[in-house]
């Protein structure tokens, strides 16, 4: 009998290995896969029938002779059928918990490389194209059309070019790239080698966090079994140190280069001037992973599916204080209400969702009352946030807003390369201005004994209103005068904070129902 049993590392944590090693032992033929996505049911096994494979989870070494004679109630049936997947769009994780990761075979009988084999009957310009069409945006945070980007190294004249795959997953709450190289590495080698058709490039990097081992070790693996299929393109892995600075591009290009991890000004942009100075692409994970959709189903496909500017799929990763966390790759479109509460289940906790940010640790936070919003670049952009990576983490009605603002400057500080102003100070002064202002705040009457120290007489002497003033000052020059997203999007989880629950910070209307 074969079973299926995920090795992501999601799944291995919460028991995987044990469970795979299980049904070995109860001689079963066990099948290695990548993560379905709904952590909730891991550890999940299924079980290869006449109507399909039926799953069961969560379940334990305990729990495999109930699997194996159908008995055991955490049964789910088809797992297509389950309602977390039934409303998905698969495109870029169609495979995903489905096949061996690291079979040539399975993948190649899963409509694998069947992108390449169409950009290879076609010319670099028509690649691009098809690209464009497609309407595909760069999935890393910032949107570009990718189109764009691969035209303009298509046409710098260079005698050498690079790819680049931004592996160095940073955001916190995220985990698509990493689901991704675990579970369907050779879709990314196929995205890479369709780019180095499209732009004439000869060898590329896959950078990847030193914090994903799993993955650093499937990718060598997948490079090493699908070389001659992607020759004369060739590919290595690159480990990053651990600093969340360089997942900015240039950064990265430093890293590479061997150097300390510091952002470049730009211009010149990669695409021109990148790595070793030569014209080089740089695209998340999923931007990539995207493509050999795109090549094999054709553009039009992509296309339709999607929101306004915002076209394809987003892998949206739930995480945080909710039920079903997981990741769910879905059209634009879908509203974060739906998203929070009927595919993410509502909070962990069962109280209340009281904020939800959208975009890692550099997005906005939202209330419920924001819950309209359609899931795409432009809708978030307008209401003050951004969708970044797709990670949105959930908090209840427990939260301290005031103390997320605090962790953003906070986090700001311990990862600011230290090459600008606004970010290497600003962050830090930004820190001990929230502190003051929660100190200061009038409901904190009473608890002075956790008033920082004051600097000097001027700073003790500014009142709450005008402690938050200067905030709101301090972010406007982060925002404006950062020389990366790192400062530069730092106000935004301050700001949202302030305005949507300014109660937190000790002003609005909701202190004043409090005195009340
Ligand atoms: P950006 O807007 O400066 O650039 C976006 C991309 O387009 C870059 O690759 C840039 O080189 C390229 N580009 C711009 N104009 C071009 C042109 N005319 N031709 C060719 N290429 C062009 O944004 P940036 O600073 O690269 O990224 C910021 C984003 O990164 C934020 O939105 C944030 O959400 C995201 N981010 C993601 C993280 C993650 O873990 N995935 C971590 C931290 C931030
Ligand atoms: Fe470095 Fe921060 Fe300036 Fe970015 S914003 S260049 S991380 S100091």
């Amino acid at each position: 009998m074969r079973i299926f049993v995920s090795k992501d590392m999601a799944s291995v944590a919460l028991g995987a290995d044990s469970l795979a090693e299980a049904f070995a032992s109860a001689g079963c033929e066990v099948v290695r896969t990548g993560s379905r996505g709904l952590f909730a049911i891991e550890p999940l096994a299924e079980v290869e029938t006449d109507e399909g494979r039926i799953a069961y989870g969560p379940v334990g070494p305990n729990d495999v002779s109930a699997v194996l004679d159908g008995s055991h109630p955490a049964r789910i049936g088809r797992i297509e059928d389950h309602p977390f997947f039934s409303g998905q769009q698969r495109f870029t994780f169609a495979r995903c918990g489905v096949t061996d990761p690291l079979s040539l075979s399975d993948y190649a009988a899963h409509g694998g490389w069947k992108g390449l084999e169409t950009a290879l009957g076609l010319s670099p310009q028509a690649v691009v194209d098809a690209v464009k069409a497609s309407g595909l945006r760069g999935r890393g945070g910032a949107g570009f059309p990718t189109g764009i980007k691969w035209q303009t190294v298509l046409d710098a004249a260079a005698d050498e070019k690079f790819i680049i795959c931004n592996a160095d997953e940073g955001d916190s709450g995220t985990f698509a790239d990493r689901m991704l190289i675990e579970g369907d590495p050779f879709c990314l080698i196929e995205g890479m080698a369709i780019a180095s058709h499209a732009v004439g490039a000869s060898h590329g990097y896959i950078y990847i966090r030193s914090e994903y081992p799993s993955a650093i070790a499937a990718m060598r693996e997948a490079i090493a079994r699908s070389a001659t299929k992607i020759a004369p393109f060739t590919l290595e892995v690159r480990v990053g140190a651990g600093t969340y600075v360089c997942g900015e591009e240039t950064a990265l290009l430093e890293s590479i280069e061997g150097k300390r991890g510091e952002v470049r000004a730009k211009p010149p942009l990669p695409a021109v001037e990148g790595l070793f100075g030569r014209p080089t692409v740089i695209n998340n994970v999923l931007s990539l992973a995207a493509v050999p959709f795109i090549l094999a189903e054709g553009a039009q496909a992509y296309a339709e599916v999607g929101f306004g500017r915002s076209r394809g799929t987003m892998p949206v990763q739930i995480a945080g204080n909710v039920k079903n966390g997981g990741l769910y790759e879905i059209g634009f479109g879908v509203t974060l209400g739906e998203l929070v509460n009927q595919i993410g289940g509502g909070t962990a906790s069962g109280r209340p969702v009281r904020a939800v940010q959208v975009g890692g640790p550099l997005g906005a936070y939202f209330p419920p009352s924001m819950f309209h919003l359609p899931f795409d670049y432009e809708a978030f952009a307008e209401a003050g946030g951004l969708i970044g990576h797709a990670g949105i983490t959930v908090f209840d009605d427990t939260v301290d807003m005031a103390h997320m603002a605090r962790f953003a400057m906070e986090f700001c500080a311990v990862e600011s390369c230290g090459k600008c102003t606004p970010c290497r100070i600003g962050s830090t002064r930004g820190t001990e201005l929230i502190d003051r202002i929660v100190a200061k705040a009038p409901r904190a009457a009473g608890t002075l004994e956790t008033l920082p120290q004051m600097r000097n007489a001027r700073t003790a002497a500014r009142s709450h209103e005008e402690e938050i003033d200067l905030l709101r000052d301090l972010c406007d020059t982060m925002k404006h005068g950062s020389l990366c997203a790192l400062g530069g999007f730092t106000p935004y989880p301050v700001l949202s904070a302030l305005d949507h629950f300014p109660e937190d910070f000790g002003s609005g209307h909701a202190l004043t129902e409090a005195a009340e």
